[in-house]
């Protein structure tokens, strides 16, 4: 078979059968070559149909469409599909790609492998909650290790989205709320799937969607985005550029509106920002169905939003038809040039190319590694590792957690006994029959050290609509009995027990995409079943799923402990239990602020001041200042907020010195302790304001944070060396520039409880 491809690509360059096969990589020059060889025969139709991305019909994450894809293939009409699953079916449609179509150009094999592929790893947003960048590479990897050997050699990942929403279900899926954190993690996403692209387990990475699809107003999915140029520079766009910094091979484009124009046509945004100014020479493909959508943002029926996303600088179309069913007309009418077209193609060779693709297409497919190298020991064990630090301790009045593994425990909840819920959105390869309940991770934890009980205690929601609506994909797990007999099980099971955990929250299909809520507190059912278990008088642990921040207000007040588990992935059971029974310490820390209530959102910590900003050292309402009259400015719980099961001591904040040169630097240095008896980890934090610039200023923005290890006592100072290039932002003409003048720098455990000093930029 590699023999049948190495002929082709050779046929294709005009060089013979006995000259060496085209290496996988290469220099650009004999890229260059290679594909200037190849489009030298091709038809305008093959060129077309290399932009070309249909869906498969096998996993559906869009309107379905019947896209006959292997017909299509054949005929040379396709560049590349998505979300099929299985070495087998691949490798056959790949077969048919390089052996019966005309030219045997390979595809690209996409597919939505957003936090792992088997081995599930924790949702994004839980993930960013760790702050640890090498076990996020590393969920990269073993990502990319599964998929690969199942065929994939595309993921659409990683996310990197800021939103300041939690209404908004796709908060789930990216790194929160902040752009310095999240360019962090997009690096280390971008570096754990494609490392240098070479070998056979390296895949393309798809950083989206761009841009600023995570300002959707209201928190409605797909809903208009509309900002200023300042904001978008300064706030939204840092890691989109962080992953392209880092090499990723491919963009998505978004769904939303960018100054008016879909973000697909914008040539603003994709040819003068992404392009010009971030040199991004990869390629650019849009989000399921965008080009179509351009119709219905009245901007332009499927021809000329098809003619105006190719001169945008858009390459391959998913799922619009739009390239492969108007350029050709829109050729002949001069509304696109020859170049257009031939610039996309040879954007998505060299991604092929890249790839080793030519050398080899099936180098990512083996049906005998899809066995061995999916869901292994070693993956599963990272996973339940990386887990175990997603997870942030919210509260934990007198210490009830960590539990110990004695007496009798009562498990309840909608949450504690299903397995398909565990993962998460976005799970598409994974078999949701496979992970372990909560219950049977609780079981394994206790054996026979503990009595386990369990009841069910409410369904979701009361209303079947509103759950069969949340828990879509066949993931529902509504009980048939009325919520009293529930809840009057639930109550004879917590009678029996010593302490009660509550496994509680929205199903996880409650997020991800199309996935907004309005109302993100606790559903009444669950609420009942709360005030129930809490009124026997019996310690109350709160384990809350969710795929965003929640409103917990009432939690906060009423209940002793509460974590936030997110969706852990397929080791999520073992995982809570790791955790709740004290083998590991929690550590995670949000990243995304949990507000008091809907009512403040967007909420996010890094805000500007307002010229009458609430004295917050008094609570209460005050008039003509910025504040609510029913409702504190505050969030509950803010970004950068984790509890421990040890206490940490911040303390000697100093800076070596107080006037940073313009080339020079100053090191801020704190001393944390492990004040507590338990090793454990620790996330210090440090922030900075510009007190006076050219433009208004946040009040605070994360600039660096450790992830520290100390055992019971031990002290470590941890330094932040700050250089001209931390304290530089997007003027009101777009420069990035360093201004000179006072600033300050803020060391702590999270973004409110700060420790703050003074220094001065020099001119
Ligand atoms: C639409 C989503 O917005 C995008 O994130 C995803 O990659 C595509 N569908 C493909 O499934």
């Amino acid at each position: 078979m590699k023999k049948t491809i190495a002929i082709i690509c050779m046929a294709a360059m005009g060089m013979s059968v006995s000259a060496a096969v085209i290496p996988n990589g290469g220099d650009d020059a004999k890229m260059d070559a290679f594909i200037s060889s190849l489009m030298g025969r091709m038809t305008l139709e093959e060129k077309l149909g290399q932009l070309n991305l249909p869906p498969s019909d096998d996993i559906v994450t869009g309107n379905a469409i019947d896209s006959n894809i292997g017909a299509a293939v054949k005929r040379g009409e396709v560049g590349g599909t998505f979300n099929i699953k299985g070495a087998e079916k691949i490798r056959e449609l790949q077969r048919v790609a390089v052996e019966e179509s005309r030219l045997g150009i390979p595809l690209l094999l996409g597919m939505d492998v957003i936090h792992g592929y088997e081995t599930v790893f924790p949702i994004p947003l839980a993930l960013s909650c760790s702050w640890d960048m090498d076990a996020i590479e590393r969920s990269a990897r073993v990502a990319a290790t599964e998929a690969s050997a199942a065929g994939v050699n595309w993921t659409f990942s990683p996310m990197v989205d800021i939103s300041r929403d939690p209404r908004w279900g796709r908060v789930s899926e990216g790194s929160g709320e902040d752009p310095y954190l999240g360019s962090q993690i997009a690096r280390a996403m971008v570096r754990g799937y494609q490392g240098d692209l070479k070998g056979n387990d390296k895949i393309l990475a798809c950083v989206k969607h761009f841009a600023l699809y995570g300002a959707s107003e209201a928190g409605r999915d797909y809903n208009t985005v509309d900002m200023s140029r300042g904001r978008m520079y300064n706030e939204y766009f840092a890691p989109y550029k962080a992953a392209v910094d880092e090499g990723a091979a491919t963009v998505m484009t978004s769904f939303n509106l960018v100054d008016g124009i879909p973000a697909t046509a914008n040539r603003w945004l994709i040819d003068d920002v992404l392009r010009g100014q971030w040199n991004f020479g990869g390629m650019v493909v849009t989000d399921y169905g965008s080009i179509g959508e351009i119709a219905v943002h009245g901007v332009g029926a499927l021809k000329e939003a098809s003619a105006a996303s190719l001169k945008a600088g858009t390459d391959m179309d998913m799922c619009s038809f739009g390239f492969i069913g108007t350029l050709k007309q829109s050729l002949a009418e001069g509304k696109v040039t020859m170049e257009d077209i031939d610039r996309a193609v040879r954007r998505i060779l060299e991604a092929k190319y890249r790839l080793g693709l030519f050398d080899n297409p099936y180098k990512y497919n083996d049906v005998s590694l899809e066995k061995t190298h999916v869901y292994t020991p070693e993956h599963r064990a990272e996973a339940r590792a990386t887990a175990a630090k997603t997870f942030v301790l919210l509260k934990n009045e007198g210490n009830i957690l960590p539990l110990a593994k004695k007496g009798t425990v009562a498990l309840i909840g909608p949450l504690a006994n299903t397995a398909s819920n565990m993962p998460g959105t976005w799970s598409v390869a994974a078999d949701l029959t496979r992970p372990k309940t909560l219950r049977q991770g609780f079981e394994d934890a206790l054996g026979t050290k503990a009595q386990l009980l369990y009841a069910k205690g409410s369904n979701l929601y009361a209303d079947p609509e509103t759950e069969a609506a949340c828990t879509v994909f066949g993931r529902g797990m509504r009980d048939p009995r009325s919520e009293e007999e529930l809840l009057r099980e639930a109550l004879d099971v917590a009678a029996r027990a010593d302490v009660i955990v509550a496994a509680m929250g929205e199903a996880s299909e409650s997020s991800g995409e199309s996935s907004s809520r309005a109302s993100l507190t606790l559903p009444d059912t669950q609420r009942r079943l709360l005030e129930a278990l809490l009124a026997t008088g019996k310690p109350v642990v709160m384990l809350n799923f969710s795929g965003r921040p929640t409103v917990m207000t009432w939690e906060s007040r009423n209940v002793p402990a509460i974590m936030n588990v997110w969706f852990g992935g397929s080791e999520a059971a073992d995982a809570i239990a790791d955790v709740v029974f004290g083998d590991v310490c929690p550590s995670g820390k949000l990243t995304q602020t949990m507000p008091y209530s809907e009512g403040q959102i967007p909420i996010y910590y890094n805000h500007l001041n307002t010229g009458r900003p609430k004295d917050e050292s008094n609570p209460a309402y005050q008039k003509y200042r910025s504040n609510y009259l029913d409702n504190p400015n505050k969030p509950l719980y803010p970004f950068g907020y984790g509890l421990s099961y040890t206490d940490f001591d911040y303390s000697g904040f100093r800076l070596d010195k107080d006037v940073l040169d313009s080339n020079g630097s100053i090191t801020a240095t704190v001393t944390v302790t492990n004040k507590g008896d338990r090793a454990a980890d620790e996330i210090v934090q440090f922030y900075i304001r510009d007190m006076v610039a050219s433009v208004s200023r946040p009040v605070k923005e994360l600039k660096h944070f450790e992830r520290i290890s100390l055992q019971p006592g031990q002290s470590r100072d941890v330094s932040f060396t700050i250089t001209p290039d931390d304290l530089k932002f997007y003027d009101y003409e777009l420069k990035y520039v360093a201004e000179p003048g006072e600033f300050q720098v803020m060391a702590g455990p999270d973004s409110e409880r700060l420790s703050i000093l003074t220094f001065t930029l020099a001119q």
